[in-house]
């Protein structure tokens, strides 16, 4: 029974934020904050090829979602001065949709494929050679008369992004030239994303407001948008419309995010790895069925941020939440119990 609440906190994209995130979305790398280091490696990148004339190479960019792989496929489009098209793994489901993406492709154009882990391993096994050869190998008709004809394609670049790397094949794994990968951003990151949101909405924002939000959105920009959001409404309703800390802080209680930016469905997690199993060792399919998540959203949109915190080990015989997990829930880890002594 999803609530409310789940839904404004999942770093998935929602739809109704589309017009909102492209509004914010930095357009140049000198506009992009944080992820330094795939930035400095970004423009050598972009700024040889530019020197050579030359089409980019393969770029594939994973990590947990709402971190900007999307935003850098734009970026990284404008800094070449070339045309991006946007799809999805999922998609592309004939190989023709494929072939029809890739036929209107010009020279130097860039291609997106979002959850590239996610393509048909029919629609694959055609993008190799496209990406390695540029070329286009397909089979006319059929039966006795069918026919291979291979159609040549300009020069032209994958962008690949995607939350789950380990399951890419490797032969497409291997056509990417480069590899990074996005992490959550850093305190100091994130309450700039902040500020710089807040100062494009027009929404005034104390510095201690956009520390708030920024400390409670799990390094997570997509996020920290939704919460600037929000907290701006309950800014207007309840306070004079400027963000605070304080007003932060009270808007962001009634949404029942806590000091780590923690929502319900972290806390039912961690709770029924601890209430239910003993603290784990616990497999990710007994929590799912626990809690009615599906267990690829808890493996890719929860769990990143709660190993990040060391609040939860991955072991081989399953998930173990940690005694930090335990100490933020107000709880006493096992260990420690055992260590106290008896009461007399
Ligand atoms: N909005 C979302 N992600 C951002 C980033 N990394 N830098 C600036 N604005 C952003």
């Amino acid at each position: 029974m999803p609530s409310e609440k789940r839904e404004t906190l999942s770093p998935a994209p929602r739809a109704d934020e589309a017009p909102f995130e492209e509004t914010l979305r930095p357009r140049r790398l000198d506009e992009y904050i944080g992820q330094e280091r795939v930035k400095a490696n970004l423009r050598i990148l972009v700024e040889a090829a530019r020197q050579r004339g030359e089409p980019l190479d393969h770029i594939l960019l994973y990590g947990p979602p709402g971190l900007g792989k999307t935003t850098l496929a734009h970026i990284i489009a404008n800094e070449m001065g070339v045309n991006i098209k946007i799809t999805a793994g999922p998609a592309v489901e004939r190989q023709g949709d494929l072939a029809a993406i890739l036929t209107n492709l010009r020279r130097g154009d860039i291609l997106f494929i979002d959850e590239v882990h996610r393509l048909p391993r029919a629609v694959e096994e055609i993008l190799y050679p496209a990406m390695e050869d540029f070329a286009l190998d397909l089979i006319i008709g059929k039966g006795p008369g069918a026919r291979n004809i291979r159609l040549e394609l300009p020069r032209f670049t994958v962008i690949g992004a995607t939350t789950r790397p380990a399951l890419l094949t490797a032969p497409l794994r291997d056509r990417f030239g480069v590899i990074y990968r996005l992490d959550f951003y850093d305190l100091p990151a994130m309450t700039e994303i902040v500020r710089r949101a807040a100062r494009i909405l027009g929404v005034p924002i104390e510095e201690g407001g956009a520390e708030e939000i920024a400390r409670r959105a799990r390094g997570t920009p997509r996020i920290a948008n939704r919460l600037l959001r929000r907290v701006r409404d309950y800014a207007q309703v309840r306070a004079d419309g400027t963000i605070t800390r304080r007003v932060a802080r009270q808007a962001l209680e009634l949404l029942d995010i806590d000091e780590l930016g923690l929502d319900e469905v972290d806390r039912r997690v961690l709770l029924t790895i601890i209430e239910k199993f003993g603290g784990g060792p616990v497999g990710l399919e007994t929590i799912a069925a626990a809690i009615s998540e599906e267990a690829d959203t808890i493996m890719d949109v929860y769990e990143p941020y709660l190993l990040q915190l060391g609040f939860l080990e991955r072991t081989p015989r399953g998930r173990v939440a940690t005694p930090l997990a335990y100490h933020h829930l107000g709880l006493t880890p096992p260990s420690q119990e055992a260590q106290q002594p008896p009461l007399l």
